[in-house]
């Protein structure tokens, strides 16, 4: 790591927390611990060993619902509740929604049939989460980025794609043997595949699809408003690419994942899955594509996913950045501070969802009685998840084929 930012890194945070003791408003309760690691380590530890809740629980109890840490090197404030969640999620100005998805229900269906009968049909057993993550990134390879199978650069750019996201979660400490250094390399290597990817794509551009278009031709911060027309530098695609490939290929893994595993833990709730989908094939003749429609009958099935959503969402939380001081809760914010939000805690909190832990689809029967930002599970507010019709349809897809299978095999 060069010295000058090694000493900045160790500087800035003990600088931040003078400036911040120098103002009349107060820091929130807790420490930053040692600077740039703080509380990193322990909070990977307790992620890798499924204890995060715990952990957080513990601070809570300790210093309440808002507190500071020193997390993945930056000075950061925890904040948890639904307020909390209030406060991070509409604290922007950017909207989007993405309802072209339906243009791809056919084409997603061919890729997960095409999977299911490479990777179930036939098996006694199989481990569905590497399956399911390499079923979510083949999606998104081909139907938002048109890389097509077959190639040999799908799986060159997954690997990479996995130590580059390695990397991310990580003490950001750059020697040649931290994970840190290998994301770094990773990230390279993605970043130049994509450039490639994208000098191909500017050449079928009329025929490239909807994403690509607005990959390309948006030049906005975000991938929110794709009528802009101006065409975007390189590195902005890149970025916009790396942030579609991030956002959206772990979480549906794991989001089909539990889903399926709570539906063979349920035999109750997979029986009216069954029907729901017994029902759709009957309309059908044989081999026939699912069509939107289709999907939109899918009503119980998705509030069995969002039930799981809810109980083992995908995305621990995340992270803001104080573009300037805060008050919140009685303390201040410190310009260039994290903010760090999470989902699990108000997803299992009492108070808002009677017996937390019991599998209960049918607490979506009225989505309405759910107060607002309790259920976080794709986010809230402006920047909520542009990805949800397509996480939606990927996690259909999956049970559809799944009840198939199982109904055929029992
Ligand atoms: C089960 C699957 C998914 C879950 C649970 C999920 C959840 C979320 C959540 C909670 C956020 C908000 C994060 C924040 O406020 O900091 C988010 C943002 C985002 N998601 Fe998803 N997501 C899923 C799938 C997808 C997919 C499939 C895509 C893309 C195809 C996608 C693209 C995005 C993008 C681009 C953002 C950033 C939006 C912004 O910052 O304005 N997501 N997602």
């Amino acid at each position: 790591m060069n010295p000058l930012f090694t000493i900045f890194m160790v500087l800035f945070p003990i600088f931040l927390l003078i400036k911040g003791r120098k103002s009349s408003k107060k820091l929130p309760p807790g420490s930053l611990g040692i600077p740039i690691i703080g509380h990193s380590l322990q909070l990977l530890k307790a992620m890798r060993t499924n204890t995060a809740e715990k952990w957080l629980l513990e601070r809570i109890q300790k210093y309440g619902s808002i507190s500071m840490l020193t997390l993945f090197g930056k000075p950061t404030v925890f904040i948890y509740g639904k307020e909390a969640n209030k406060f991070v999620f509409t604290s922007d100005s950017s909207t989007i929604s993405y309802s072209q998805t339906k243009n791809y229900v056919g084409k997603m269906d061919e890729e997960v049939r095409m999977h299911m009968e490479m990777h179930w049909q036939g098996k006694q057993e199989i481990t569905v989460l590497p399956l399911m993550k390499k079923l979510s990134f083949d999606v998104i390879c081909s139907l938002l980025f048109g890389i097509e199978r077959g190639r040999s650069r799908r799986d060159k750019l997954v690997t990479w794609f996995q130590q580059m996201i390695g990397g991310i979660w990580s003490v950001p400490i750059n020697l040649p043997f931290t994970r840190f250094n290998r994301g770094l390399r990773a990230s390279v290597r993605v970043r130049n595949f994509l450039m490639d990817l994208i000098a191909e794509k500017r050449m079928e551009l009329r025929k490239g699809c909807w994403l690509t278009k607005a990959l390309i031709l948006t030049r906005t911060s975000s991938l929110r408003d794709q009528n802009n027309g101006e065409e975007m530098t390189e590195k902005e695609i890149v970025d916009n690419v790396i942030l579609v490939l991030t956002a959206g290929h772990d979480t549906s893994a794991i989001l089909i994942t539990f889903l399926i595993r709570d539906l063979s833990m349920e035999p109750s709730i997979y029986a009216v899955v069954l029907q729901e989908h017994e029902e759709i094939a009957k309309s059908k003749s044989k081999g026939e594509l699912l069509t939107w429609e289709d999907l939109g009958k899918m009503k119980y099935t998705w509030k069995v996913a969002l039930e799981a959503l809810r109980m083992f969402p995908p995305i621990f939380g995340g992270f803001r950045k104080a573009v300037k001081d805060i008050e919140y809760d009685g303390y201040i914010i410190p310009e260039g501070w994290q903010i760090f939000w999470t989902m699990n805690m108000t997803h299992m909190d009492d108070s808002i969802f009677t017996e937390p832990s019991k599998f209960d689809p049918t607490r979506f029967d009225n989505q309405a009685s759910i107060p607002p930002y309790s259920f976080i599970g794709f986010g809230a507010g402006p920047r909520m998840c542009p990805g949800y019709e397509f996480a939606k349809t990927e996690a259909l897809h999956p049970c559809a084929c799944i009840c198939d299978i199982w109904f055929l095999a029992t």
